[in-house]
């Protein structure tokens, strides 16, 4: 039986448009059941719509305390029966509840190659600027589950991309970006399959 699947996005929602596309084509099987925003103007929204996909504006802020925060996130999660989260692009940390309540069917993408230029604060152009800063050849994708840390968690799959003399983060997010929507619905696709299994930090089987 093919996964339930929540996407939580903050801002354009490319992979997200990118996700739903691989769906109508009929080549990803998972549900695409719920998109979480904390961003109520994340192109995402718009998205959800044009899908009659449904969608919540849920954001820390909406709440006193974490606690109540995390509790209205795991009811929703709960009673939408979802079986996977998809961060695609999201930028807030999930409560450390969700995750383990969610172990190994958290998954993320990250434009670049972890376990460098990754962590807390690295995120958006500022991986492609330190890729360029440092002198890398190649720059990528890693697709991982999430655990406690930022951008850590078992790796499902990475695809490499060239980093050009004439590069500037502008045209390496382009070329990495272009690599992500082709790959992401690739794992989503098989974990929903049942494809791969975690053993400690290794992902066992074909994406
Ligand atoms: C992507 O580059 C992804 O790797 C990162 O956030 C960005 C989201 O882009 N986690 P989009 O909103 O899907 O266009």
């Amino acid at each position: 039986m093919s996964m339930r699947c929540a996407i939580f996005a903050s801002g354009g929602g490319s992979n997200f448009q990118a996700l739903i596309d691989k769906r109508n084509s009929g080549e990803l099987h998972a549900e695409l059941v719920l998109l979480i925003s904390n961003n109520s103007s994340a192109g995402a929204f718009e998205q959800a719509n044009r899908q009659g996909i449904k969608s919540i504006h849920l954001a820390p802020s909406h709440f006193e305390t974490e606690i109540q925060y995390t509790e209205k996130l795991l009811s929703i999660l709960e009673s939408d029966r979802i079986d996977l989260i998809i961060l695609a692009g999201y930028m807030k940390k999930l409560p450390i509840e969700v995750i383990n309540r969610y172990r190994n069917r958290v998954v993320n993408i990250h434009p670049g190659l972890l376990p460098a230029f990754g962590g807390k604060g690295m995120y958006g152009s500022r991986v492609h600027e330190a890729v360029i800063a440092y002198g890398a050849k190649i720059s990528g994708i890693t697709i991982h589950f999430v655990d406690e840390e930022y951008d850590h968690g078992p790796i499902i799959s990475q695809v490499t991309v060239p980093v050009f003399d004439n590069d500037d983060p502008h045209t390496l997010a382009q070329r990495v970006l272009e690599v992500e929507h082709d790959n992401f619905w690739k794992a989503v696709e098989a974990i929903s399959e049942g494809r791969i299994c975690v053993d400690g930090r290794r992902v066992i089987g074909n994406v």
